[in-house]
């Protein structure tokens, strides 16, 4: 009885979650954050494609250091927010990861300061970052890892009119150019 209860709370909670439109949210809470370093110590090679640099180099990267401008604060309090923009959770949750989620699933290396990072739109990482998962790509799925096929649907999970600056419908293709971080063919 309990059982079917719970079951069906949980069957009419599920179609909520997605509607939060993000996989990436739905999926916090169950694996721990390692942060963009660690990432980075096999992922900024030459070879590897050099993906640390190329997110250091974009705006995703300063995302949370855009929320201490005097200007983001303006905009939180217009808004109603009595808390300073980096500390509302209203804005972190597109302009980071990990700002909500329990202490113990945050690694040491892990900053909220690198804003939106890897584990930001590739799942917490702390069960697929070792070498043995991350060259299978199933198991590494099965572990946490998160890809993205369609851009159009995948990148305004924040791009969207809930972003007090929101400009209108962005150009997605012309977006990723910015920031793609392909593996060179020749590594694969
Ligand atoms: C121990 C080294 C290592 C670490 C640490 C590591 N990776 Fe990887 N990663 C790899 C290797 C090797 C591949 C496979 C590359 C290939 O296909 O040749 C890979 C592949 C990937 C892919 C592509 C998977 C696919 O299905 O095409 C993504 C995305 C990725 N890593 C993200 C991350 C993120 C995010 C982190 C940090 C949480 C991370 N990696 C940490 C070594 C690592
Ligand atoms: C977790 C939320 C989030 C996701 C998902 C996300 N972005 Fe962003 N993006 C941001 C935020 C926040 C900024 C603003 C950073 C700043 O100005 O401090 C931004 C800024 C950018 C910028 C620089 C500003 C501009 O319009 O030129 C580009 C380019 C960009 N994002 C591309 C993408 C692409 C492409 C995708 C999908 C692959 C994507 N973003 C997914 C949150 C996100
Ligand atoms: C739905 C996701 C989302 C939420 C929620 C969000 N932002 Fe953003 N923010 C973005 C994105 C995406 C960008 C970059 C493109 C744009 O301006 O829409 C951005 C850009 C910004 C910028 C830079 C604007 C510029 O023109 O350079 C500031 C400042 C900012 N946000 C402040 C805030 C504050 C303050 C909050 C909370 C009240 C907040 N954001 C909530 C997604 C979001
Ligand atoms: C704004 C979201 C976003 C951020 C931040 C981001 N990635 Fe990605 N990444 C993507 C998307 C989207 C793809 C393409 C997925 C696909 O093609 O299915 C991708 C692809 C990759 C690939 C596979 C490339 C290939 O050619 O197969 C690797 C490796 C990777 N990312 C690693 C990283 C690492 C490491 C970081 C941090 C230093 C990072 N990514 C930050 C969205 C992001």
């Amino acid at each position: 009885m309990f059982n079917k209860i719970i079951m069906s709370i949980l069957f009419m909670a599920t179609p909520l979650i997605w509607a939060a439109g993000d996989s990436t949210k739905a999926d916090m809470g169950k694996h721990g954050f390692v942060g963009a370093d660690v990432c980075g110590m096999c992922h900024k090679s030459e070879k590897q494609g050099k993906q640390l640099d190329i997110w250091k180099a974009s705006m995703h990267a300063q995302a949370y250091k855009t929320l201490e401008s005097d200007e983001a604060n303006k905009i939180a309090k217009d808004k109603g927010f009595t808390t300073p923009a980096a500390k509302t959770e209203a804005c972190l949750k597109c302009h980071t990861s990990g700002s909500n989620v329990d202490a113990s699933l945050i690694g040491p290396k892990y900053k909220v300061e690198d804003g939106v990072q890897c584990e930001t739109c590739h799942g917490a990482g702390a069960d697929y970052k070792n070498m043995k998962v991350m060259k299978d790509k199933t198991l590494a799925a099965q572990n946490g890892l998160q890809m993205h096929d369609d851009l159009k649907t995948f990148c305004v999970t924040c791009h969207n009119s809930d972003s007090p600056t929101y400009k209108g419908a962005p150009d997605v293709t012309a977006m990723w150019d910015k920031i793609k971080h392909p593996i060179p063919a020749e590594a694969k």
